[in-house]
């Protein structure tokens, strides 16, 4: 049900904004448009491209999803999520909102319908029209996955999924879970690649639109001083942790099918070891990046029934309260929809080996979890400890670079100098980056980058087929020894670092975690 075409404009983009060239006129269609992701995600990126001068002169968005709603009502709600969840820092003045609310169109129907796709289309072909969008489309399929096959169908049989002018482009973002297992991925990438061509598909993982992940990429490519060290010689272990303090919030729906295993180490966790461990690549562009990091994955040794006994933590957070709150916090099993007995883990601690010339005998150590005690992601390399003690009786640490992803996105660097006096006494002190201080702002929108990568067609920081289904290989025998064996739950309060064997997992090395 829609309003009419009257109340959608297409809007010019205040003159002065940044120095970034704008995208190609285009129309963004979300699908899943009055979801979550949409109102506290995509919307506010989108908005915030806009206000950058990233988008063109000229765009429209149509959301889509069952939901009846009119244009009217799909233009408040967004600029409702505008001013709730824009990034700090945004211009969200009245004026401003309005203006960019104004290139919002909304249409409704069941997915499974092909007349919604051919009023789809039809609205598609009148914003084109009326605001000369060149036929510029981007599709983002921000729904239940379940739903992905029927979307990627209709818009086969409505004729959307190829340009049809020789000169337009049609391209399809692709929201994760990209499957919830290595099959049920490769019959994703099928269905997907037989209506769309792989250059047209971009699989997103919101991590590698952080500003901080790509910099990863840019301390150890950028620089002549880090990659010489980055080895086996020097680098002792890694330590990669995903913290988050939440729950599982108001997402029981959707996490009761999938568990931290599938939420976070197929996907953030892996993208993360790749491009720490990866090959440099010969360019920074979408093939040779995605190359080196697929020859990472293929090189992890993979998972064993007996290696992930040994080697792979699972916990789920029963009641407990955060450091410094006294107030009981629900256990996973008492959170809303949740099954009382449920037996999926919030929480996974996994030792990676990459068995390459590179980084043989060098594990990286990956923990995950929600209701921990600080939200905190970060790479930590630890280097080997100096071959001799020149300095006797000191009890020297190594030296830790430390990537924090976010909260307080940087990088430090510790290591050891002297005590001011008569005695040579040492102390391990830190050299730090902080993007706050250096460059202002807080967390930037990964969906923005991502989005507008999209838009201009660079598919570098998103995921191709062999990509995710390399990812899926690695996880497919802890999700089946996960289904297989029943593990002892709740086994870690919410506020702790997780259960007491994540801790032995890098004890029996003779190292310990990091309390970030
Ligand atoms: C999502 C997961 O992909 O990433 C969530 O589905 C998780 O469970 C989130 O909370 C973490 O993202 P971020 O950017 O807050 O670290």
């Amino acid at each position: 049900m829609n309003s009419g075409k009257n109340t959608v404009a297409t809007v010019d983009a205040p003159a002065k904004r940044s120095s970034r060239t704008p995208a190609d006129p285009c129309t963004i269609v979300i699908f899943g448009a009055s979801g979550d992701l949409s109102r506290r995600k995509l919307i506010p990126a989108l908005y915030s491209l806009a206000a950058q001068n990233c988008l063109a002169r000229r765009f429209a968005i149509i959301g889509f999803a069952r939901t009846a709603m009119t244009d009217d009502a799909f233009q408040k709600s967004a600029i409702d999520s505008i001013k709730k969840f824009a990034e700090p820092g945004t211009n969200n003045d009245e004026v401003q909102c309005k203006e960019f609310a104004q290139a919002l169109a909304f249409v409704s129907g069941e997915y499974h319908h092909p007349e919604a796709f051919q009023k789809l289309k039809q609205r598609l072909e009148e914003l084109d029209r009326a605001h000369k969008l060149n036929g510029n489309r981007l599709f983002y399929l921000a729904t239940p996955p379940d739903i992905y096959p029927l979307i990627i169908e209709q818009l086969h049989k409505a004729g959307l999924a190829k340009n049809t002018n020789g000169k337009s482009w049609v391209r399809i973002i692709i929201e994760k879970p990209f499957g919830r297992d290595l099959e049920s991925a490769q019959k994703l990438n099928k269905a997907v690649l037989e209506v769309f061509d792989e250059p047209q598909v971009y699989r997103i993982d919101h991590y590698l639109g952080k500003d901080t992940v790509q910099n990863l990429l840019v301390l150890r490519f950028g620089n002549g001083i880090f990659e010489p060290l980055w080895n086996r010689n020097y680098v002792d272990h890694v330590q990669i942790t995903a913290a988050e303090t939440l729950g599982v919030e108001q997402r029981a729906a959707f996490y009761e099918t999938a568990g931290a295993t599938r939420d976070m180490i197929q996907s953030h966790m892996l993208q993360l070891t790749s491009l720490v461990s990866m090959e440099p690549p010969a360019a920074f562009d979408a093939t040779a990046v995605r190359n080196e990091k697929i020859k990472v994955l293929q090189s992890i040794r993979p998972f064993t029934e007996a290696s992930i006994e040994t080697d792979v933590v699972r916990g789920q957070y029963g009641p407990g309260s955060m450091p410094g709150n006294s107030s009981l916090l629900a256990g996973y099993r008492q959170e809303p929809g949740v099954k009382k007995d449920s037996n999926i883990e919030t929480f996974v601690a996994a030792k990676i080996q990459i068995d390459n010339w590179r980084w043989a005998g060098v594990p990286f150590y990956l923990r995950t979890g929600k209701r921990l005690p600080s939200r905190v992601t970060e790479i930590a390399i630890q280097f080997r400890k100096a071959p001799h003690l020149v300095f006797r009786g000191q009890d020297l640490s190594s030296n830790t670079l430390v990537l924090n992803v976010q909260p307080d996105e940087g990088i430090s660097i510790s290591f050891h100098a002297k005590l001011p006096g008569q005695e040579m006494k040492l102390k391990t002190v830190t050299m730090e980056f902080s993007y706050q201080k250096e460059f202002g702002g807080g967390e930037r929108s990964a969906y923005a980058t991502l989005i507008n990568d999209c838009m201009r067609g660079d598919a570098t920081l998103f995921d191709r087929a062999d990509g995710v289904e390399a990812a899926w290989a690695l996880v497919n025998p802890i999700l089946e020894y996960f289904e297989s064996h029943k593990p002892k739950f709740p086994n870690y309060a919410a506020g702790t670092w997780g259960p007491r064997e994540a801790d032995e997992l890098l004890e029996r090395d003779g190292r310990h975690w990091r309390k970030p």
